[in-house]
Formats: C-alpha cells, structure tokens, sequence
C-alpha cells in the first residue's frame, strides 16, 4: 500500500513518528517520507539515523497552514502525530494546547483537502473519551475535526480517520522513563499516585501496526480503539522495582484513576470487531458509506451492546507484575 507512495508525518521526530518511519522503510519501499516538525535538532539528530534517499525534512509548524499546505504537494498519506500531550502543561497553558492540538488538526485538514491527499490518519488518545483535563478535551476536539472533515463535499477524495490508544510503553515524558529514572538515583522508595489506578497499555510496534493497518481498513470517519491490556500502576511499579517501597502520593489534577477507550454514551454506534473496535460517526455522511459493520478488507464488525464500555477497569485483560516485566522488555526492542 505504501510502496512508491509520498507520506507525510507530523511530529515526525517523536517516539511515534520514528517508530512508524522504522516500520515503513522495514517493510515498503515509500516513494517520500516527509517529517514535519518545528526543532531542528529532533530533525539533525533523526537525520543521524534516518538519511535513506526517501526521508524528507520539513521544519515547520502545524499552526502554520500555508507551510503544512506546501508540505502536503504530492503526498498520498498523512499521518498526524504532532501535539502538545503533557496533561500539567496543557492545564498550564490552555491557549498553546488549542492552537497545537485544535487549530493544527483543522490546518491538516484544510492542506489535505488542498492537495487531494489519498487518507489521513489521526492519533488520538484514551484521555479524549469524557475527558476531564484539557489535553484529553483538545484531543477530543481534534477527533471530531478528522470526523466531521469526511463530510466536506466539493469533489474532494479524501477520508480521514482516527486512532485512539492509551499510554505508550517508555514514550517520552511517561511512567516508565520515569520510575527508571528514580531507580537508577538510587531512590528509597517509588512514587504512585493512587493505590487502584489502571491504565491501558500498548508497545509503540503494536500501536505503528494498529495504524498501518487501518490505512488499508478505513471506510473513512472512524474511531479506531485496538484491543489491548490494562494494567496496575502499582503493579509496574512492582515490576521495575520489586525491592523498593511503594508511596501512595494521591491522584494529580486532570489525572483520572480509570481511563476509558470506548465510552458507554457511544455504545449505540459502537462496533466489536476481532482485535478492534470501531467508534462510527455519530452525524450522516451525504456522500459517503455509512455502514460501518464491514471495512475496506472485508472484516466485519457487531454494534456492542448498549452501554456497553470498554475502560481500563473492566477490561478482561489484565498484565500480571510478571507479563509486566515481559512487556516492558519486548517494548524496548
Ligand atoms: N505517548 C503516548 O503515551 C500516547 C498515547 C496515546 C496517544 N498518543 C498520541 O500520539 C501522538 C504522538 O505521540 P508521541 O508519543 O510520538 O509524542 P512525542 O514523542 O512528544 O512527539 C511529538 C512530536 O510532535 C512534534 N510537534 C509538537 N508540536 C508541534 C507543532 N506545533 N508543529 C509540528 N510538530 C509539532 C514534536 O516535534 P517538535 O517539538 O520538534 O515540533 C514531535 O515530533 C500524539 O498525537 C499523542 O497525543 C500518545
């Protein structure tokens, strides 16, 4: 599918990013690969890795439609992984959060439709389900957007379609990292905020093939939610750090204590598929398929029951402390 194909990431240069572009040039023999971001030293130092005749830096920012339009020139394929994604950061600075997360998804709209680019996938995140802090609402917004976006007519062939996963295993700023910093200062005790938190959690590969794949499933609308495991805050960190104690430090503003993927409001346009599910559109599209029981490669999914939930609590799958351990060491590889 994306072999002679000019793809476009924004945010390029985070941990997504050079794990998708690692992805792509393992298996495909992409025509362009484009990163869009704005610091040059995340660009020089991918560079370092990334220098295939393909790979393409474009310093820029998503606020600024008329560089993202001139960037899409030609592209088939844009996924958009740019954002601003710290939850203090954003409750901090609320207007900085919008203008990325916001305004940026509209400008990738907009540069989209202006070059007649093929598919568009957006990343999102499980605090975007009934969100309670300003990242997770932004998100929430920007989902819409990539919704909304297949319903503007006026002969245009793009789709656009949403991915929402929860935490990443290790990615830049979260637990993992963290407790690992903790431990190798030599910490007398671990940090956790509340005894029962429960997070999804995914491996950066999984989520790269999550997103690849639904290239390749998307009608177009869709919110697509992988299946995948919870897991216990205290468990991780009685995975990384079984001889130190565990200190209870109380839940932090915007953190909630379970996270939700498919909320029980969107139950009645919610559909089960084997390893996935996808959250339909809750408008009509004029122009467009509106079934979304069967996708692009013939899979077919089941509306879940009403009120049916998917959040981190209720999840039938559970990691042990033990398949914690497992997990977070293929994550690294
Ligand atoms: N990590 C997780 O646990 C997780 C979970 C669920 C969903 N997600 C979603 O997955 C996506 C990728 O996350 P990630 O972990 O790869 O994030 P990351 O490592 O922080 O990377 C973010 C990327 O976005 C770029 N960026 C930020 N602001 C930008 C702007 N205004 N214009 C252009 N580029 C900008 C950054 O580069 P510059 O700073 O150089 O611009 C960087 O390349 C995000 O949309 C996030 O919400 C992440």
């Amino acid at each position: 599918m994306f072999n002679n194909k000019n793809i476009l990431i924004t945010g390029g240069t985070g941990s997504f990013g050079k794990k998708y572009v690692k992805t792509l040039l393992k298996n495909y023999t992409p025509n362009k690969i484009i990163i869009y971001s704005r610091d040059e030293l995340k660009q020089f130092e991918m560079q370092q890795d990334f220098n295939q005749p393909c790979m393409r830096y474009f310093i820029g920012d998503v606020r600024d439609k008329e560089r993202l339009t001139q960037a899409m020139n030609g592209v088939d394929f844009v996924i958009h992984a740019a954002a601003l994604k710290q939850v203090p950061a954003a409750e901090y600075n609320p207007m900085e959060c919008i203008k990325t997360n916001i305004n940026g998804a509209e400008n990738v709209i907009s540069a989209a439709l202006a070059n007649n680019v093929s598919k568009v996938i957006a990343l999102s995140t499980d605090k975007a389900a009934n969100p309670v802090n300003l990242y997770g609402a932004t998100k929430l917004v920007s989902d819409k957007l990539f919704v909304a976006a297949n319903n503007i007519s006026g002969g245009h062939n793009t789709t656009f379609a949403v991915v929402r996963y929860g935490n990443v295993v290790g990615s830049r700023g979260s637990v993992v990292p963290f407790f690992e910093k903790l431990i190798n200062e030599n910490a007398a005790e671990i940090p956790v905020t509340h005894n029962e938190m429960t997070r999804f959690w995914i491996n950066l590969q999984d989520g790269v093939d999550f997103v690849l794949k639904n290239f390749e499933r998307m009608l177009g609308g869709e919110i697509f939610v992988p299946k995948i495991p919870s897991m216990r805050i205290v468990d991780l960190a009685k995975a990384m750090a079984p001889n130190l104690p565990i200190k209870i430090i109380g839940i932090r503003p915007g953190e909630k204590l379970h996270e939700i993927m498919c909320p029980a409001d969107d139950s009645y346009h919610t559909y089960e598929y084997d390893d996935h599910f996808v959250i339909a559109p809750s408008i009509k599209f004029s122009s467009r398929s509106n079934d979304f029981t069967v996708n692009l490669i013939e899979e077919r999914g089941q509306l879940v029951d009403s009120n049916f939930e998917y959040n981190s609590k209720n999840n039938p799958e559970f990691l042990t402390v033990e398949q914690l351990l497992t997990f977070n060491q293929m994550a690294e590889q």
